[in-house]
């Protein structure tokens, strides 16, 4: 199978540079016309770079032109309706149609819960959760008319897993795999699929948490095959890829099988039954909500009088 994005418009939030930039470039390598936005930002988002908004996306789009490829900037604040509104006129202006959106724009404001002020809990959420919510509204009616989308929402291991301080972030990282779940069932049948990859590379956001021998592994350039994969023709839909460092894997919610303790449970009777009801051997995934809801409903039928 090969993956040719001859004639596709991807437009790629925060790519000004780390794992944006390494996606817009693989994107244009093989064929596709990219919208590069970024708002050049510093690492926490609280001000722009000495050098002024949209250099960053500057930069990358004449890095893009240099290999022989298309690409336009736009200095869009993806917590913004109005810019990401002009970003998609932007981008079917210039190129046409909008056949990939991957919400990567991320800042870090780290903390622990208790010192960390609601402002900067409210401010990461904004930017990763409500940002993707915004850039996707945007764009949706483009790809809706297109019958045809690929949508990927940058998560992380600090959302699936936890991490130390970063509870704004993996809440809103987070929060963007809920997202995925439900697009993936409404999105479906325009022909849009939606999927989120949870990377790790060497970059502004990761250049002090880890030592220079593990950051010359982590490129973000071994990262965006998995977004190129996402945004094939036949990509799935409400997958969670991982990668980091030429790894690949799947990442999945699952829920073990359960046990039927009755109407009249108690937590004595849940203590006492952790060991089985816990035990994940059998655990699966649910392709959606209902899905989960029907097995407490058929265990209790099953088990009636
Ligand atoms: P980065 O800091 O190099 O890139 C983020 C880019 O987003 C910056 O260029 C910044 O200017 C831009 N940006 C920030 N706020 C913006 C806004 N409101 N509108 C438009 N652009 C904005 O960081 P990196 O590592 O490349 O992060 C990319 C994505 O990957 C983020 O969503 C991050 O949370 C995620 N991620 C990164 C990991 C890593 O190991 N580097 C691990 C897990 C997730």
């Amino acid at each position: 199978m090969s993956y040719d994005f001859t004639g596709q418009v991807a437009i790629i939030t925060g790519a000004g540079g780390g794992l944006g930039r390494a996606h817009a470039l693989a994107f244009a390598a093989r064929g596709a016309m990219v919208v590069v936005n970024d708002l050049g930002g510093n690492r926490d988002g609280s001000v722009p770079l000495a050098d002024g908004p949209q250099s960053a996306a500057d930069k990358v789009v004449q890095e893009i032109i240099d290999l022989g490829g298309k690409a336009i900037a736009n200095g869009g604040n993806v917590t913004s309706e109005d810019d990401m509104q002009a970003m998609t006129d932007q981008a079917v202006a210039a190129f046409g149609r909008i056949d990939v959106l991957v919400n990567n724009a991320g800042i870090l404001r780290d903390k622990t819960f208790t010192k960390m002020a609601l402002s900067d809990f409210e401010m990461v959420m904004n930017v990763h959760l409500m940002g993707s919510v915004i850039a996707t509204r945007a764009v949706l009616p483009v790809m809706k008319d297109q019958d045809y989308g690929r949508i990927i929402m940058t998560t992380s291991s600090s959302g699936l897993y936890g991490n130390y301080g970063q509870s704004n972030y993996g809440a809103a990282k987070l929060g963007l795999v809920g997202l995925v779940n439900t697009l993936k069932l409404e999105l479906y049948k325009s022909g849009i699929r939606v999927n989120a990859l949870a990377p790790v590379a060497a970059t502004r956001m990761t250049d002090d948490i880890m030592p220079p021998q593990m950051l010359d592994l982590l490129t973000p350039a071994s990262v965006s095959p998995a977004v190129l994969f996402l945004c094939g023709k036949d990509a799935p839909t409400g997958e969670i890829i991982t990668a980091g460092a030429g790894t690949f894997a799947r990442a999945q919610i699952l829920e073990s099988e359960g046990l039927f303790l009755g109407a009249d449970a108690t937590p004595e009777m849940i203590a006492e039954s952790w060991d089985n009801l816990s035990d994940m051997t059998a655990a699966r995934p649910y392709k959606q909500g209902a899905d989960q809801s029907q097995k407490f409903v058929v265990n209790a039928f099953e088990n009636k009088g």
